[in-house]
């Protein structure tokens, strides 16, 4: 393939560690779990595996709360599982990224310890100290955002749960010895990392009152202007980028909190983060008017601004888009989606399970654990959800575990897991999989401009996929009935070449251009 860069040109594929393989029987997925199923994601045809935090963790927050950040967590592994993990990894050319949680720390990190300890201990200015509640500032998962800890007689600040401290960035020391942490995974072969929440590292200078805006939970009647996106911030990514660039070929990708196109120009760049996520696909609805106008919309930011742009239907925090846009077990708007996803022009990202159209699990009261969760029930139950074991197969606990797992397993695990949807042509999987290897096969379809067709269309949603020498027509099915597709005249004639349809062998869209109820297919011309 003519100079593929693998962020770029590649898929990347999340796993929450937890929930995808339990190599030593404790019900709780380990990085050897992970190890021993690299075959699996080479075959599937990924390019890179993101891993959700390992690192040693008291587990408010399932990881995103870190007590070190230079080892493994025991449930998880060892350092040594890791290198093991990466190097099995990359010999089977799958990158992979760390997740780092450079925000806030656990409360039990050596660091939050010692600078909470007194007002004058070597790590007093580490976070963030204050005599009085200074504002409004609300934390994410509910309550103030500041909490009292009396050897002080001051306050901390927390974007997120009391046990979630934020750093405070501003000290020339925390930022050493973050840049140190990143490092560290550099230095042990890591070749990209996602930045957890990174555009709330600095929070106001002078502590401003946030104003207020319409929503319901107390944070969202705010206005986030002075707790996020402060102005200190882009040098920071400009530094980490020049670390990150003294090494070869490595990447990092930004969770934007609230995210928006604005930020997504001012974080991301040849000098900042490579890439900033586009979370549109995780909340709009099944319909392809809507979808198309978010395409365009970031479309038209990325290129004027020379960005390479990224998509996801799911990630560790959201509903599963089985679980979103599916009818039951029914997988056609399942596979719609998926389709959507696997042709775009941008950097696709696929959560573990979605593969599979893995639905969320539901959960009593009494079993949710995530935090949010248990504050918010039953207006919220939390994020527990999408987060269940991987289905490998129809044995006990879904083959992910010979015991009873951290969460449970989804109970369709009998009909819906790995061994079953590879027998079955039609799966979720095997249209994953065809077109993962589509997407290595046509730099089309990995770097093709992106050209709509009939965009009046309230049925269906269809695109070009064109490089030099190469277009590709996608058209996606949203109906549950037969739509006709209009193609532009200079399009009609010439042989066209079916390379995956869900119903269909032979290239008849042209002669009569109907699809099926929830089609999608992918065509050449030839
Ligand atoms: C990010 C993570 C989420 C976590 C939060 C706090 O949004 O994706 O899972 O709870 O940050 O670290
Ligand atoms: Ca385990």
């Amino acid at each position: 393939m003519d100079n593929f860069t693998w962020w770029r040109d590649g898929v990347i594929y999340q796993i929450y560690p937890r929930s995808f393989a339990d190599g030593n029987q404790d019900g709780i997925g380990d990085l050897p779990g992970i190890t021993d199923h690299l075959d699996y994601l080479a075959d599937l045809g990924v390019n890179a595996i993101w891993l959700s935090p390992f690192y040693p963790t008291p587990d408010k927050d399932f990881g995103y709360d870190i007590s070190d950040y230079c080892n493994v967590d025991p449930r998880f592994g060892t350092l040594a599982d890791f290198d093991r993990l990466v190097e099995e990894a990359h010999k089977r050319d799958i990158h992979v990224i760390a997740d780092l949680v450079l925000n806030h720390t656990s409360d039990q990190h050596s660091w939050f310890l010692e600078s909470r300890s007194s007002r004058d201990n070597p790590r007093a200015d580490w976070y963030i100290w204050q005599d009085k509640i200074p504002n409004n500032w609300q934390a994410v998962f509910g309550g103030p955002a500041w909490t009292f800890v009396p050897e002080r007689g001051q306050y901390y600040y927390h974007m997120f749960l009391p046990e979630q401290p934020d750093v405070n960035w501003r000290n020339p020391e925390v930022r050493k010895a973050i840049l140190d942490v990143v490092r560290f995974w550099l230095e042990r072969g890591v070749d990209g990392f996602r930045l957890d929440v990174f555009n709330v590292y600095f929070k106001d200078d002078q502590f401003r009152s946030n104003p207020s805006a319409w929503g319901i939970r107390p944070f969202d009647r705010q206005k986030h202007i002075y707790d996020t996106d402060r102005p200190e911030l882009v040098p920071l990514l400009k530094e980490l980028r020049a670390l990150l660039d003294s090494y070869p070929e490595r990447y990092a990708v930004g969770e934007t909190f609230i995210s928006t196109p604005e930020k997504i120009i001012q974080y991301s760049g040849e000098d900042r983060l490579h890439a900033a996520f586009n979370f549109e696909f995780t909340h709009t609805t099944f319909n392809p008017t809507r979808l198309l106008a978010r395409i365009l919309d970031w479309e038209r930011v990325d290129r004027e601004h020379n960005i390479w742009p990224t998509y996801v239907l799911s990630n560790h925090d959201v509903p599963r888009p089985a679980s979103r846009h599916g009818f039951g077990e029914d997988d056609a708007r399942v596979k719609v989606m998926m389709a959507l996803l696997l042709t775009q022009r941008g950097t696709p990202f696929l959560y573990y399970g979605e593969e599979l159209g893995m639905r969320d699990i539901s959960l009593k009261r009494d079993e949710i654990l995530d935090p949010p969760g248990k504050l918010y029930w039953p207006f919220y139950k939390g994020r527990d959800g999408c987060r269940s074991p991987m289905q490998w197969n129809a044995e006990a606990n879904a083959g992910f575990s010979t015991v009873k797992p951290w969460l449970p397993v989804h109970p369709n695990y009998v009909q819906r897991n790995v061994e079953a949807q590879r027998a079955d042509p039609k799966s979720v999987f095997n249209l994953t999989r065809a077109l993962l290897h589509l997407r290595k096969e046509y730099t089309a379809l990995r770097r093709g401009a992106f050209l709509p067709v009939d965009s009046a269309s309230q049925d269906h949603l269809s695109y070009l996929r064109r490089s030099e020498g190469e277009t590709l027509l996608v058209t996606l099915n949203f109906k549950n009935r037969p739509t006709r597709v209009n193609l532009p005249s200079d399009l009609h004639g010439g042989t066209w070449l079916v390379l995956f349809s869900t119903h269909r062998a032979e290239p008849d869209l042209l002669n009569g251009p109907v699809l099926q109820p929830y089609e999608v297919c992918v065509m050449r011309r030839l």
